[in-house]
Formats: C-alpha cells, sequence, structure tokens
C-alpha cells in the first residue's frame, strides 16, 4: 500500500526471503516484560505492530517466559529471573542477547532504564528489517554522545527557515489541548535512532515563546515526547527581558535582567521539570546578545546558565557569528572571537560550532575551533536540511559528509583527535556533551520533501548514537528499512546515495570552491553576485576569479586563516603539495594554469568537474529507471522527476559556472567536451 514515504523507516512490511521468514517465525514465539511503563507499553506496543507486520504472525504480550519469548527486563529486575547479564553502565545502554531463562531460549533486551529498553526494542527491529540472522546475538550498545538534538528552525507562524518539506511541525494553534498523532510518529521515529533532545522553534528566536500561554504549547509537547526519551529544549532572544519584562536593557550583568531570566526559568520548570536548556544565537546576523552592552559571549552564556543550573539545564551558545566591521575573513572571526574565551564559561555552557566556518558548504574543511578550546565542551552542528545543496530538488546523502567532518582529524592532541572525538567530549574528557542537527522535517507527507532525504534524518540520529559509524553501514540499515527489496536493487541505490554528495560538489562547487550560490535564497548558481551590503554576502568575495586566477588565499600570503588550525594540518592546507585537491580554491588563489595531479590545468579540471557532476546525475537517472518495479511505484515517480530537475539544474550550474569562469580565464571549453549554452 502506497504511504507516500509516511512511515519513514519503520515500515514493518514482511520480510521477503522466505527462509529467513520461516526462521523468525520459529524463533520468534511471544513477548514478557516484567514491569510496565509508559514507555515499556510503547515498547511491546512497536514490537507487536512491528513483528505482525514483518513476521506476518501474531506476536503478542504474554504473562510468562516462553521458549522464543523475546524479554525485556530491566536490570534491576534481572535476580527475579535468577540471571545476570552484564549491561552497560550508561542509563541508556542496552544488551540484546540469546539466553536461557527458567530453562527457555530467549531473547533478552535489557537496560538500566525503560528508554533503554525502547532503543534496544528498535535495534531489534531493525536486525530483523535487515533480515540478519538472531541466533547468537550478542549486542551491547551506548551512546558515545550524550545529548543528541534536533534543532528546528521552525517559526511561530509555522514557516520553516531553510526548510524545504512544508510547514512546521507544530500547530500552535491548536496546541495545548489537540495533540496531533503526527507529534508521536515524530517522538516514536525520534526514539528508533536515538534522537533524545529537540529545539522546537528557530535560533532566530521570537520572544513570544517564552510568554505563558506558548509554554503551555510547549508542555504539552514535552508532555507528548517524553516517554519516547526526548527533552524539549527552546531558543532564547537575548532581548527578551526588554520585549516581555518591559526593562530598559538586556544587559547580562544587570540584577534585574539576571532576576528576570531566573523567573523566567523557574517558571519553565515548574511546568515542564525537565526541560532540556536554551540555545542561543545571540549577536549574529542581527541578532542580540551581550555586546550590545560592551559584554562578551561568556557574559552572556553564563548569566543563562546560571539561571538553568538549579534544574540541570544546559545552555548551548553558538559560535556562527561574524561581522562586517570586521575586515578580516569571515572564515576567521569566530574562531577570533571565541578561543579567547576558552575556561571562562560555566560548566553548563556548550559552544554550538557549525561543521566549518562559513556555512554548510556542500564541501568545507573542519572548523578550526574544533580542539581550539579544551577547557569548553564544544558540540558541532551539522545541516540536515539541505540549505546549500539543492533543497528538497536534489538527492543528496549527506552521512557521507557528516561522516568526513566528524573523522576530521584537528591533531589537537596529536594523531586521533578528530572532531567527532571532542563532540563526545573523549578528547578532553568532558562529561556534558552533544551533537546538534538543523532539522529537515515538515509537514510533508513523507516529512522531508525528497523522499531520499529521510536518509538524512535516519544519518543524523544514528551518527549521533556512534559517530564512529560510517556512512556506509548507515546506508547498508537504512535501504533494506525503506525498500525492503532484493540485494542486487539495494546495492544499485547504495551506490547512488554513495556517490551523491559528491556529484553536487562537482556541479556545484568543485576543487573548494564555496559560497557561489544564488544571492540569499542559495537555491540555484550565483557566482556573479557583487555589490551587496556586505562583502561576505557576495559570491565575488569568496572564488576571487580575476584574470590571473582564481580561489581564496587563505595562507600567510593571504588571510593566513590556516594558522587558526593545530600545526600539521595547518601545514598541510598550506602547502600546495599536500592540500587535498578537494580543499584548493579554499585556501589558494592559484592562476588557471596551475597544474592538477591528474596533469590538467587548473581551468581544465574545474571545466572537467563541472560537465562530470552533471553527468554522474545522468548515471542516477539510468540506476533508477532500472530500479523500476524493484521499489515501492510511488517512490519511483516521484524520484524519477526529481531527478529529472536535479539534471537541468545540474546543467544550469554547470553552464552558468562555466560561462561566467571563463570570461575570466578567456580560456576554451577542453578538448571532447561540448559547449555550455
Ligand atoms: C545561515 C542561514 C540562516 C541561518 C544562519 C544561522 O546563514 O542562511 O538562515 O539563520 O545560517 O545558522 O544562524
Amino acid at each position: 500500500f502506497a504511504d507516500n514515504g509516511y512511515r519513514l523507516w519503520l515500515k514493518y512490511d514482511a520480510i521477503n526471503q522466505t527462509k529467513i521468514l520461516e526462521n523468525y517465525r520459529e524463533e520468534i514465539s511471544s513477548i514478557y516484560s516484567f514491569k510496565s511503563s509508559e514507555t515499556i507499553s510503547i515498547a511491546i506496543n512497536e514490537l507487536e505492530n512491528g513483528l505482525e507486520g514483518l513476521l506476518q504472525k501474531k506476536v503478542q504480550s504474554d504473562p510468562t517466559i516462553k521458549p522464543g519469548s523475546i524479554v525485556l527486563l530491566k536490570e534491576e529486575d534481572q535476580p527475579t529471573h535468577k540471571i545476570t547479564v552484564d549491561v552497560p553502565d550508561h542509563e541508556h545502554g542496552y544488551i540484546i542477547k540469546n539466553t536461557i531463562i527458567d530453562q527457555k531460549p530467549v531473547i533478552l533486551i535489557s537496560s538500566k532504564s525503560d528508554i533503554g529498553i525502547l532503543y534496544g526494542v528498535f535495534n531489534f527491529l531493525r536486525i530483523l528489517q535487515q533480515e540478519l540472522p538472531i541466533e547468537n546475538l550478542s549486542i551491547t550498545e551506548e551512546p558515545k554522545i550524550e545529548n543528541r538534538i534536533l534543532n528546528h528552525w521552525d517559526n511561530l507562524d509555522r514557516t520553516v527557515e531553510r526548510g524545504y518539506a512544508g510547514f512546521s511541525l507544530w500547530n500552535w494553534q491548536t496546541l495545548p489541548g489537540h495533540i496531533e498523532q503526527r507529534y508521536i510518529d515524530y517522538a516514536r521515529a525520534n526514539a528508533s535512532i536515538g534522537i533524545n533532545g529537540t529545539v522546537l522553534t528557530n535560533v532566530n528566536a521570537n520572544s513570544t515563546i517564552l510568554t505563558p500561554e506558548w509554554i503551555k504549547k510547549v508542555k504539552a509537547l514535552a508532555d507528548t515526547f517524553r516517554p519516547y526519551g526526548i527533552k524539549v529544549y527552546l531558543p532564547a532572544r537575548f532581548s527578551s527581558p526588554i520585549e516581555l519584562g518591559k526593562l530598559p536593557t538586556a544587559d547580562p550583568l544587570d540584577p534585574q535582567v539576571i532576576e528576570w531570566w531566573e523567573k523566567k526559568v523557574a517558571e519553565i520548570y515548574k511546568v515542564i521539570p525537565d526541560f532540556g536548556g536554551f540555545i542561543v544565537k545571540a549577536n549574529s546576523e542581527g541578532q542580540p546578545g551581550p555586546q550590545d552592552y560592551g559584554r562578551n559571549h561568556a557574559d552572556g552564556a553564563n548569566m543563562l546558565a546560571k539561571a538553568v543550573a538549579p534544574f540541570n539545564g544546559i545552555i548551548m551558545w553558538r559560535a556562527f557569528v561574524y561581522s562586517n566591521e570586521v575586515p578580516d575573513d569571515r572564515a576567521k572571526q569566530a574562531y577570533n572571537e571565541f578561543k579567547p574565551l576558552d575556561g571562562k564559561f560555566d560548566k553548563n555552557v556548550l559552544v554550538q560550532v557549525k561543521n566549518g566556518a562559513i556555512d554548510f558548504q556542500p564541501r568545507e574543511p573542519f572548523h578550526p575551533l574544533f580542539g581550539a578550546m579544551p577547557n569548553t565542551p564544544l558540540m558541532v552542528e551539522l545541516q540536515i536540511t539541505q540549505e546549500y545543496l539543492g533543497m528538497s530538488t536534489n538527492l543528496a546523502y549527506l552521512a557521507t559528509l557528516f561522516e568526513e567532518n566528524l573523522k576530521a582529524d584537528t591533531y589537537a592532541k596529536g594523531k586521533g583527535s578528530t572532531v567527532g572525538k571532542i563532540t563526545a567530549g573523549k578528547l578532553d574528557n568532558h562529561s556534558l556533551s552533544a551533537i546538534a542537527g538543523v532539522a529537515n522535517i515538515g509537514n510533508d507527507i513523507n516529512w522531508t520533501g525528497h523522499p531520499f532525504a529521510q536518509s538524512n534524518w535516519y544519518a543524523f540520529g544514528r551518527l549521533a548514537w556512534d559517530y564512529e559509524l560510517s556512512s556506509e553501514e548507515i546506508a547498508d540499515e537504512w535501504i533494506p528499512m525503506t525498500f525492503n527489496t532484493d540485494k542486487a536493487s539495494e546495492d544499485s541505490i547504495k551506490n547512488m546515495m554513495m556517490g551523491s554528495r559528491e556529484t553536487i560538489v562537482n556541479y556545484m562547487t568543485p576543487l573548494g570552491l564555496h559560497h557561489i550560490m544564488g544571492w540569499s535564497h542559495h537555491y540555484g548558481p550565483g557566482p556573479w553576485i557583487k555589490d551587496k551590503p556586505r562583502a561576505d554576502w557576495t559570491s565575488v568575495y569568496y572564488h576571487q576569479a580575476d584574470n590571473k586566477g582564481i580561489g581564496f588565499d587563505r595562507t600567510a600570503t593571504g588571510s593566513n586563516a590556516v594558522a587558526q588550525y593545530f600545526p600539521e594540518v595547518a601545514r598541510q592546507f598550506a602547502n600546495l603539495d599536500t592540500c587535498p585537491e578537494e580543499y584548493l580554491l579554499w585556501f589558494h588563489h592559484l592562476p588557471w594554469d596551475y597544474k592538477l595531479k591528474s596533469g590538467d590545468i587548473l581551468w581544465d579540471g574545474i571545466v572537467k568537474h563541472y560537465y562530470l557532476g552533471a553527468e554522474q546525475v545522468k548515471g542516477m537517472q539510468n540506476t533508477w529507471n532500472a530500479l523500476e518495479g524493484k521499489v515501492d511505484a510511488e517512490w519511483h515517480r516521484s524520484v524519477k522527476q526529481l531527478l529529472a530537475i536535479q539534471y537541468e539544474e545540474a546543467v544550469w550550474w554547470r553552464n552558468s559556472c562555466v560561462l561566467y569562469f571563463q570570461s575570466f580565464s578567456n580560456r576554451p571549453i577542453p578538448a571532447g567536451l561540448p559547449k555550455p549554452d
């Protein structure tokens, strides 16, 4: 039945390999749980529904353990059944194991907590969806990052900043009285991948969300999400004491301001006792902040941190700051402002840093702040929504981008000091750790606009749980859960996904080019953008093309942004022999006839990348056409149309960039390639 993508990766369609189906039907008889709670009921429900779909038979809760029972047991209840099975120390960790209880072979899912059991149940169902063997299960899992948070950029009027999947899920008008089934399905989907926090509204914050009427609405959502292990957070608009409290100032050191926030926070916690805390975008892109009063980011963050500390709340203070009054390379500004503040933040503050120093480009080197603030917990902010990667018409599997970032080595404490490790707090031993993903979710029937964009929500959750997973492993999970088709078809879907982000880099911003998208909306090409209120809101600022060459010199002869990296990395990027070619024009301004590793001159290399990108989209179209009849017909039709649009867009990008840059290079299109028109 065509669900138009609503069921996400939790489809639970019948197992299609007969042998495996028979084996599962034999091995699994019933569900046993020792104690009940709201969360355990959810887990049982999920198992009942999931197993009915997958096994095509009813598997129900039973008050006695039978051979083949799936046993849900909190660690504290193990002795009652005369078993001891080690579970992870982490409250939300779990084990899945074949074992014997009362002389009966069972599958045990055990944890210290109900939420851990729920996570275990989702993992168990994922194993079945992948049609993997269940005879020798011995799984031990625990999250490597504590707070795994979606950031919704949803406005109170239900528009979504940089959202390409319809309007906001939150129907504020009917809240708090009416709980839409969709909120529950949202919580379920998040719990299935271990996401345990959500910032409901936009970082470009509206203080109205902090008024008593709206806090009631937020409470209704928090109550809905709680049994799924999800905490609610809000953005705090720094000037709220003025807007809501009618104070003359929002100066973080002013006693009245401090008191206003303390009262506001107490008011929130009275209604939502497990409220997560605040995210703050301050003194960035016109947002108010402590600098309006001559204070710094730490002054602002600590004032809020002290207000939420008695309730165990946290503050996620964003490092996405830049100012046009600073005549420096924008890529350097966050580091320059934040590094001197290392060690000055209260212990419940995290600094939230985008994966790269510019802005969620199809490819960016990692942000130099990672590793540079060892005394402050840093969290990475990834963008799941495709602001700069073709929005909802382009197929981009972003797990490869996320993986590249999380595995990037900062060399902060020698080899192996990866961004992932820093985000997990493991490099500098911070017990507070978090990761954020800017959500790509809206009220489109399929949640994410482009059907394949579901994989990016999924991948974010899985990497937030375990930042060491590979994008390929994640694709190996998501594809069978989503498509339930034959192995050969799964392989071709995987190939298409794994190459999809690089394809976009090829036809948008090859060889380290960046931020040459259309003005403000960032859709389509716009390398010609100039004469805007700020130099760094133009494209010419980033590509610096002229008759001699192209690229942004960030070495010592230019802005010297490379010097912000640790020496090993700085040397690698600064030296043309060692700088990875994918970052070439990010760090270097080079002549058009500079020799690339391929032997091509730079101009020819750029042009070839643009052509290759468009060709690769054609390749994706061919792969997809061949999958007709092998995947859900509605998905097939929809993705086919989107790939046709994507091809047009790739050609649009290719032709406009090649023709534009050719006006500087004055060189011909390399032999063998058709002329752009
Ligand atoms: C980008 C994006 C904005 C967003 C900002 C941010 O600049 O285009 O829409 O508000 O990032 O992350 O704060």
